[in-house]
């Protein structure tokens, strides 16, 4: 695996983690990001917290959690508006705590998108994007939503720009890849909760990944408990998801992006217990 190179001043370090799953994902979080983000130097932690409540959504106080942990942004998805009372936590808190841009913008409450500065005043915008290819609801287009956020960007300064795709199809997160080459400095997936093996920096200078992984435990399918997700598959009598249990392990990536030019010049891939 690529080693890490020394932090440079002229980068942005920045760390990203995939969909945190219920308390072994929030424990591992909790455990590995402080430490890391002290010894990496890492400048920004972006953290995926759909599944952050009982494995199905967020609330205030796994969102609060999350952030006592040394998460600077966090980013949802389908889960967003699972828990009870997230609306009005998400109104009051959407500099740090978003969710999908491309849900309908009249009637969604919190918003898609979010600026972050660095100690040396370098600007960063964080985007949450939701796919529609195998996923439910009715939302906007992600590619339209994603045209719109970057017409609205300051023409006369750089600024580095960040965006989380929550989505099933791997296909729909490559053709973002496409669309946003050179025009985002970092694309990363979530969803699937399977860390992909592509992290890469595409042509144009975008950082990207299909998908970071999920940081929960590996001992059920996908953060969920083993034998209920077996039921599910097997049986057509209802049966509620329960997360799994056991130690949890963070997925994501690390990457350095260029102050100056806005464009990523490493990225590599992250686990660790
Ligand atoms: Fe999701
Ligand atoms: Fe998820």
């Amino acid at each position: 695996m690529t080693s890490i190179p020394a932090k440079s001043a002229q980068n942005l370090r920045v760390l990203v983690l995939g969909d945190v799953v219920g308390r072994p994902g929030r424990q591992a979080v909790e455990r590995v990001v402080r430490p890391i983000k002290e010894r990496l130097e890492v400048d920004l932690v972006i953290i995926n917290g759909e599944n952050s409540a009982g494995g199905a959504g967020i609330d205030a106080g796994t969102a609060l959690d999350l952030k006592k942990s040394g998460a600077d942004i966090i980013t949802l998805g389908d889960h967003a508006f699972q828990r009870k009372g997230v609306a009005e936590f998400l109104d009051k808190n959407a500099a740090w705590c978003i969710r999908p841009c491309n849900f309908p913008e009249e009637t969604t409450p919190g918003r898609g998108w979010c600026a972050w500065t660095a100690e040396d005043g370098t600007q960063v915008r964080v985007i949450n994007v939701m796919g529609r290819v195998f996923m439910g609801g009715s939302i906007d287009c992600p590619f339209r939503c994603m045209n719109t956020f970057l017409a609205s960007l300051p023409k006369d300064s750089s600024c580095i720009t960040i965006c989380d795709i929550h989505a099933e199809a791997t296909s729909e997160k490559w053709a973002m890849a496409r669309h946003t080459d050179g025009k985002l400095s970092l694309l990363v997936g979530t969803h699937t909760h399977v860390q992909t093996s592509d992290a890469q920096i595409l042509p144009g200078g975008t950082g990207y990944i299909t998908d970071l992984g999920m940081s929960g435990s590996n001992t059920g399918v996908i953060g969920m408990d083993a034998k209920v997700a077996l039921r599910r598959f097997l049986a057509p009598t209802p049966a509620p998801y329960e997360v799994a249990e056991g130690e949890g392990i963070v997925h994501g990536v690390l990457a350095d992006i260029d102050r100056k030019s806005g464009k990523t010049v490493f990225i590599r891939t992250f686990q660790e217990r």
